[in-house]
């Protein structure tokens, strides 16, 4: 069976409008999240060509690396550290224009240079994070904010 999206728009959220049903047909009748969020990640990857696009999932204290697009990534972020375990430690979303201005940024390639990371919350605890990272400075706004959002709102974690 051919999985090939289809992929015409050219707008960032017209993008994601397009991408977003795909992904969650595909994702709809399996249960195995490791497939799941390795699909989730070669979807925008594939539709937006970021550098990095991966989840890192909560193991006890540490994020530690899950399915990921791109670059070879550090395998494990303590809660607190990087945007990543600030992301975790906060619950929240947090966008990175520039990341030499975060403090404490953990830089898995030196490519990145603007990264946006989500968390993924389930009972009140963060379960893993979302992170995507651009070689453009700036890359990540609102729309991808809320598109990613709701993209993560259909993964059965
Ligand atoms: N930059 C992240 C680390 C993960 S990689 O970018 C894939 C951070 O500061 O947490």
């Amino acid at each position: 069976m051919a999985e090939d999206l289809l992929l015409t728009k050219t707008t960032k959220e017209e993008l994601y409008q397009e991408l977003i049903p795909q992904l969650k047909s595909l994702i709809a009748n399996e249960n195995d999240l490791v497939a799941n969020l390795a699909n989730v990640a070669a979807g925008l990857k594939e539709a937006f060509g970021f550098l990095w696009v991966g989840f890192y999932l909560v193991k006890e204290d540490t994020l530690v690396l899950g399915p990921f697009q791109g670059p070879v990534a550090c395998t494990r972020i303590p809660k607190g550290k990087g945007v990543c375990g600030t992301s975790w430690e906060k619950q929240k979303t947090l966008i990175v224009p520039d990341v030499e201005q975060f403090e404490g940024h953990i830089a898995c390639s030196s490519l990145s240079r603007s990264e946006i990371v989500i968390p993924i919350v389930k009972n009140n605890e963060v379960i893993a994070i979302l992170d995507v990272d651009s070689k453009e400075l700036d890359t990540f706004d609102t729309i991808d904010e809320k598109n990613l959002t709701q993209l993560l709102n259909e993964i059965n974690f």
